[in-house]
């Protein structure tokens, strides 16, 4: 009763009530936002996942300067039609690296989250040069520009520094060599990959991508960025996190 009696006073009295809501919904908030800030906590690590190389990181540059995304994602849901036509569902973990992510919501063109390796490099030049040469009902635009533009790769090393700063796993010797790195991933003389692979790992594409030697493009960066989408992880090995054993089935949360 005497609750009740307490309970009346607060909401007979706006301002009290007003007080009450607003910590009610802060307690509701913190409790929704708080395990956000720490992300190791909410992506489960998946082995493969590495911080793109320079040369990658300027083709990732190139992609979101020139709106890729307005017509491209780079998730695919785990819904059958995607898997079937794309590959395994995207995972958090790969795209983890990614400031900001580029999942998209825009599906004008297909989704490129596994785009790598799926073509030869010739094939993408010829495609972002006059995409209709290759598919003739396509309406996506031509980017034969970005042949003929030298990619900035000078200041790729503050580029991995401010990566760092927000929690890419960048190390000292990564930064230092940024702009070597880069040069080296887009030259043909393949013997030179020591460092490189060094730093990223045996898997690294290293050669020239546009097939212009004279120049390091942004064709070349942004050619080595969509050679790798999705192709960190390997998924013949990979295994998820265990169902719990109270989980609804698929087949039967599906059916309903
Ligand atoms: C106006 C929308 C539009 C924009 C902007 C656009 N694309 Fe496309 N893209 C498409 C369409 C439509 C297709 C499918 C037809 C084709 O292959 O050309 C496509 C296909 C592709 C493919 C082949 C995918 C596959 O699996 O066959 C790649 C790679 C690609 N785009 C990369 C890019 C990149 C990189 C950019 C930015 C530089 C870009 N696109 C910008 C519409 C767009």
């Amino acid at each position: 009763m005497s609750f009740i009696k307490k309970h009346e006073k607060l909401e007979k009295n706006s301002v009290l009530l007003l007080i009450g809501v607003i910590i009610t919904v802060l307690i509701g908030g913190i409790v929704e936002i708080i395990p956000l800030f720490r992300m190791e906590t909410v992506i489960e690590p998946v082995k493969g996942m590495r911080p793109y190389t320079p040369l990658e990181l300027a083709g990732y540059d190139i992609y979101v300067r020139e709106g890729c995304y307005v017509c491209h994602s780079q998730q695919i849901r785990s819904l059958r039609d995607e898997v079937t036509r794309y590959g395994h569902y995207s995972l958090a973990a790969e795209s983890m690296y990614d400031h900001p992510f580029q999942w998209g919501s825009k599906r004008t063109g297909p989704d490129l989250a596994r785009v790598g390796a799926k073509y030869s490099d010739e094939w993408h030049v010829a495609h972002m040069t006059k995409p209709q040469d290759v598919v003739p009902e396509s309406i996506m635009p031509s980017y034969g520009f970005l042949m003929r533009k030298g990619a900035k790769l000078h200041d790729m090393a503050d580029h991995l520094k401010a990566l760092k700063a927000i929690g890419v796993p960048y190390t000292d010797d990564m930064i230092a060599q940024a702009y070597n790195d880069a040069m080296t991933q887009a030259r043909v003389d393949g013997d030179n990959i020591g460092g490189l692979q060094e730093r990223y790992g045996d898997t690294v594409n290293a050669r020239d991508f546009d097939g212009n030697p004279a120049m390091v493009s942004e064709m070349d960066a942004l050619i080595a960025y969509l050679q790798v989408l999705g192709t960190m992880v390997k998924f013949a090995d990979y295994q998820p996190e265990p169902v719990p054993a109270d989980a609804v089935p698929v087949a039967e949360s599906e059916a309903k």
